[in-house]
């Protein structure tokens, strides 16, 4: 296949987590496009810098990246305030929204942009497993219909691009098109994901696509183990590290996605397929709701400093 451009000449990336921060470090860094980095939260919006601050550092230090590369990476990000929202993201010619996996959240975001960037503009969603296809429909103008020209228009532009966290070290981007989304637009936003530097694969717009529809299946099993007592956490995820190479275990890989996260695929796939085989366990909703959510909270199947 002929490699087509991106034309991509400066990036948006709403969120500055951890899916956020390391959209926007690849982007500044492997791709070499200007960042504007959003969030709505200036706490997140240091604690991001600070953070991209410290792995140019230390690729700097371990001979990864020249510093010269490094300071030009840097110097591509600017961060756009709460105040100025999502008007400060006008001008870009792509969009990688990052925030957190609620729908309502998403729509409220994407129809907003729709109103605020051109038309032209590719909106990307780094969503887990909410379907791309309702995201693009919250991006039909006030008046438009889905089978209007300038309906039918804005909707194509909308794309998933799920990266994989910690986003500069993992290999995948997955490719999700809704059902309105363009060739242009897929295209594209494969182009883009190479220039950051990941291999591409594609999925069909099914809840947890192919990813977490199998992953989040296989950690629940393992968190469904240690609620029948079947072994112990170390055990379980010492099975699946030294029995099959896996990096981490499963429960301490949940810890590190976020128990939140993994609980709210798990119910996207569940609701979305009626299957029970995605029903999460109890013991997963029992501890969200305790506020347990893995390494962010300092507390999960493990504790954290
Ligand atoms: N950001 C950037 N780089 C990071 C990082 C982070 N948050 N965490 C670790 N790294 C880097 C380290 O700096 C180190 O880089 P160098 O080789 O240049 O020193 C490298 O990763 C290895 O790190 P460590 O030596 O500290 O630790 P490790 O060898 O145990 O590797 C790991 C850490 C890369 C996270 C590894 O344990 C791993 O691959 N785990 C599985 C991760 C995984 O499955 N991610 C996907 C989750 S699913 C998802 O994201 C999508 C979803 O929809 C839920």
């Amino acid at each position: 296949m002929a490699a087509v451009a991106h034309g991509i000449r400066t990036v948006g990336v709403i969120g500055s987590g951890q899916m956020g921060l390391g959209i926007a470090y690849v982007s500044a860094l492997r791709a070499r496009v200007p960042v504007l980095l959003h969030d709505r939260s200036e706490v997140q919006l240091k604690k991001g810098l600070a953070f991209m601050d410290k792995l140019l550092e230390k690729d700097v230090a371990k001979g990864k990246v020249s510093s010269e590369d490094a300071k030009d990476a840097k110097d591509r990000v600017t961060v756009v305030s709460a105040e100025q929202g999502l008007s400060g993201l006008r001008d870009v010619d792509m969009v990688i929204e990052a925030v957190s996996e609620k729908l309502a959240v998403k729509e409220a975001i994407f129809k907003e942009l729709s109103a605020k960037l051109s038309p032209e503009a590719i909106l990307a969603t780094n969503t887990s497993s909410i379907s791309i296809t309702k995201i693009a429909a919250a991006t039909i103008p006030e008046g438009q219909t889905a089978a209007s020209s300038e309906g039918a228009k804005s909707a194509s532009r909308v794309v998933g691009l799920h990266f994989f966290n910690p986003v500069p070290v993992m290999k995948l981007v997955e490719l999700i098109s809704a059902l309105q989304t363009s060739r242009d637009t897929l295209d594209r936003a494969r182009a883009y994901a190479v220039a950051c530097g990941k291999e591409v694969t594609t999925s069909q717009d099914v809840p947890g696509f192919v990813s977490n529809a199998l992953l989040m299946p296989f950690i629940n099993e393992a968190i469904m183990c240690l609620e029948k007592g079947v072994a112990t956490r170390e055990d379980i995820d010492k099975t699946l590290k030294l029995g099959m190479n896996h990096p981490m275990g499963p429960l301490q890989l949940a810890d590190f996605i976020g128990l939140d996260t993994c609980l709210s695929i798990q119910q996207t796939l569940y609701t979305g397929t009626g299957d029970s085989k995605y029903r999460p366990s109890i013991l997963l909703e029992r501890m969200v709701d305790a506020q347990w959510l893995g390494k962010k909270s300092g507390k999960g199947f493990y504790d954290y400093d």
